[in-house]
């Protein structure tokens, strides 16, 4: 559940799990229909060499329309950069019925987000598809300048539904030759990237979604990494791996220690109606915590 601001379609978007597939492997899109995914990410960008970008995007333009229709996870494409100066291209093969939304990598700020939704527009209308229909979740930290605008999100567009970072790219900017410490915690610059994200997307009233977990062979540390995604906010986490989805899914769901909590705070606020703040087994909640409690509960449905 989204913060509040968000609009009504976006708040009920589901962005827990969302899983990124190679847009040139078929055998990786039929695979990762069936995993539950709330999402499926085709990327466009780094995972297709530039030679073979035009024919993956001839093929994806074949899937969305196969793909239109009912089914239990939403359709997404990371497009490439605009810097490149083939996202136009991107758009064009894509936005088409079947398409829930584009990510759009190394965005540098607001700005970008308005170029990208004022390209989608007449695609949009050109497709017959509903104004606004598709949405994007943006990269946010992946330019040195990108983290200079962070704050330049908000007011949020109304396509935009949520921020994510990337450490990937960014150690390339910065000439980082490392983004872990021993201990396997993010290095200094790549936690400030993360919290301000976290900051971004709370000032733009839009879901953050923690970055991926690049060791898919290690479900304990995923699992245990995005327990401290969702301690520290974040609503879902992008996945790279069929097998990591279960994991994200589990760790992001609330338990039911804080689903009992959470209607407990809820209950004692609306019991009384006057107050901005109660104590409940010797501890203090006021406002913040109803609305955290009623997200929370919000989140299961
Ligand atoms: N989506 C769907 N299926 C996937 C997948 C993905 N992201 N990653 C792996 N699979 C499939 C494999 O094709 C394989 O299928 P099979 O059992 O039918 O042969 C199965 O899952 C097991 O894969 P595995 O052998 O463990 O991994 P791999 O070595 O084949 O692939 C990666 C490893 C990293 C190349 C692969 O996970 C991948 O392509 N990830 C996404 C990369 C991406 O999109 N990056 C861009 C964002 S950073
Ligand atoms: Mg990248």
């Amino acid at each position: 559940m989204p913060p509040p601001g968000a609009d009504d379609e976006s708040a009920g978007m589901r962005l827990t799990s969302l899983l990124f597939v190679p847009a040139d492997s078929e055998k990786k899109f039929e695979k990762a229909k069936g995993v539950s995914a709330d999402g499926l990410i085709l990327d466009l960008e780094d995972s297709v060499a530039p030679p073979n970008k035009a024919a993956a995007r001839q093929t994806l333009s074949s899937w969305i329309d196969a793909a239109n229709g009912k089914r239990d996870w939403t359709f997404w494409v990371r497009v490439n950069p605009l810097d490149t100066g083939i996202t136009a291209d991107d758009l064009k093969a894509v936005v088409r019925p079947g398409l829930d939304g584009i990510v759009l990598p190394k965005s540098n700020g607001g700005q970008d987000v308005e170029t990208v939704a004022a390209m989608i527009n007449p695609l949009e209308a050109t497709a017959g598809m509903p104004n606004g229909h598709v949405k994007i979740i943006v990269v946010a930290t992946e330019t040195a300048a990108a983290m200079f605008n962070l704050g330049s999100y908000a007011p949020a567009h109304p396509r935009l539904v949520a921020l994510t970072w990337g450490a990937e790219d960014l150690g390339a900017v910065i000439g980082a030759t490392a983004n872990k410490e021993a201990d396997g915690s993010w290095t200094q610059p790549y936690q400030l990237a993360r919290s301000l994200c976290l900051f971004a997307a709370a000032n733009a009233g839009v879901q953050a979604l923690d970055t991926l977990y690049a060791d898919f062979r290690d479900p304990d540390g995923l699992e245990a990494s995005c327990q401290v995604s969702r301690r520290d906010g974040f609503t879902g986490r992008l996945a790279i791996h069929p097998e990591q989805v279960a994991g994200i899914r589990r760790a992001f769901a609330p338990s039911e220690a804080d689903l009992a909590l959470a209607r407990r705070i809820v209950t004692a606020f609306d019991e009384n109606p006057g107050l901005g703040t109660i104590g409940l087994d010797g501890k203090m909640y006021d406002i913040p915590h109803l609305k955290q409690a009623r997200r929370t509960l919000a989140s299961v449905g």
